[in-house]
């Protein structure tokens, strides 16, 4: 059986047809600023180009996009980074724009099935997952199924409040632990503490070179994370905890160490599960689109 797998992100749309293993192929397109319709037409265009390149034609199409879902409708509730989304009937515009059955996963869920199938879990009979990137996303894959609630906001991970009244999240409400924790939180309290704009990247370099500002905001990051996936641990007791995402991936070794350190502490007394930092990189939102839709198909959703 093949598939196309669909990854939507704020800035390009990846596409590449699977076979169950691997991708055949691989295409990426920037992702149209107008939104809508227009999303719709470029997802279409990079999922016909895959099956090109793979010199396949795939039967069903997975597509992994930010946001919470509603899986009643075929719709994304809300997307902060891709404007014109919001409640647009994206997944009968997209079977009907290809023809082919359509399968709709939170980008984040979606990853967490690639590493849980073929990651940093593999051969764990459940997992967590945390992508600390721009924003934080997350899944719970339990008997190799990831959790997608009734209505298709399971997972949601990077909303958990840690901070009652804390700062302002994406979401509308306020001490998410993305609103404390992921990339643009710490260019946020950068540009505070520098009086000027302070991307991620510079951040990293601040600290390499020992700036305390600087180490003190990725260090503060870092034990939110730890401290909210130590509580995860508490609701789901998952066999292994992946934690990615291009802001952890990249944090310097310091970084890795201060969220270890606050899981730890507060899972002081139980048993824990072995934190561990993703193997698929950038490939996990697409390899887990098309996963979404390979076990759709194969079990039938079962
Ligand atoms: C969204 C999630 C998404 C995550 C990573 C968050 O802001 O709410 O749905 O998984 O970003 O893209
Ligand atoms: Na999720
Ligand atoms: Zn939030």
């Amino acid at each position: 059986m093949r598939v196309v797998g669909l990854d939507l992100g704020g800035t390009k749309i990846a596409a590449g047809v699977f076979d169950g293993e691997r991708l055949l192929s691989k295409v990426v397109l920037p992702t149209p600023k107008e939104g809508g319709r227009a999303v719709v037409e470029a997802l279409a265009e990079a999922a016909k180009r895959a099956e090109a390149e793979a010199g396949v034609e795939a039967q069903a199409i997975g597509l992994g996009t930010p946001g919470p879902l509603d899986f009643r409708q075929g719709v994304i509730r809300f997307t902060p980074n891709i404007p014109g989304l919001e409640d647009f009937p994206i997944q009968r515009l997209l079977e009907e724009a290809t023809g082919k059955p359509v399968y709709l996963e939170n980008d984040a869920n979606a990853a967490a099935l690639a590493e849980h199938h073929l990651g940093a879990a593999k051969g764990e009979r459940s997992s967590l997952y945390l992508t600390v990137s721009t924003g934080i996303g997350g899944g719970v894959v339990l008997w190799g199924r990831v959790l997608r609630g009734e209505r298709g906001q399971g997972g949601e991970l990077g909303h958990m409040t840690l901070l009652p009244g804390g700062p302002a999240c994406g979401c509308g409400l306020e001490g998410c632990l993305e609103a404390l924790a992921a990339g643009r939180a710490l260019e946020r309290e950068a540009a505070y503490a520098f009086q000027r704009p302070v991307s991620t990247q510079e951040l990293f370099r601040l600290f390499q070179e020992g700036d305390p500002k600087a180490r003190r905001i990725l260090l503060q990051g870092a034990r939110y994370v730890g401290v909210g996936l130590a509580s995860l641990v508490k609701a789901f007791d998952p066999g292994a905890v992946v934690v990615g995402g291009g802001l952890a991936l990249n944090a310097p070794e310091a970084y890795w160490q201060a969220l270890e350190e606050a899981f730890r502490h507060y899972l002081e007394g139980w048993e824990r599960p072995p934190l561990r930092k993703a193997l698929l990189g950038g490939e996990a939102g697409l390899l887990g689109a098309a996963l979404t839709a390979f076990l759709e198909v194969r079990d039938g959703g079962g």
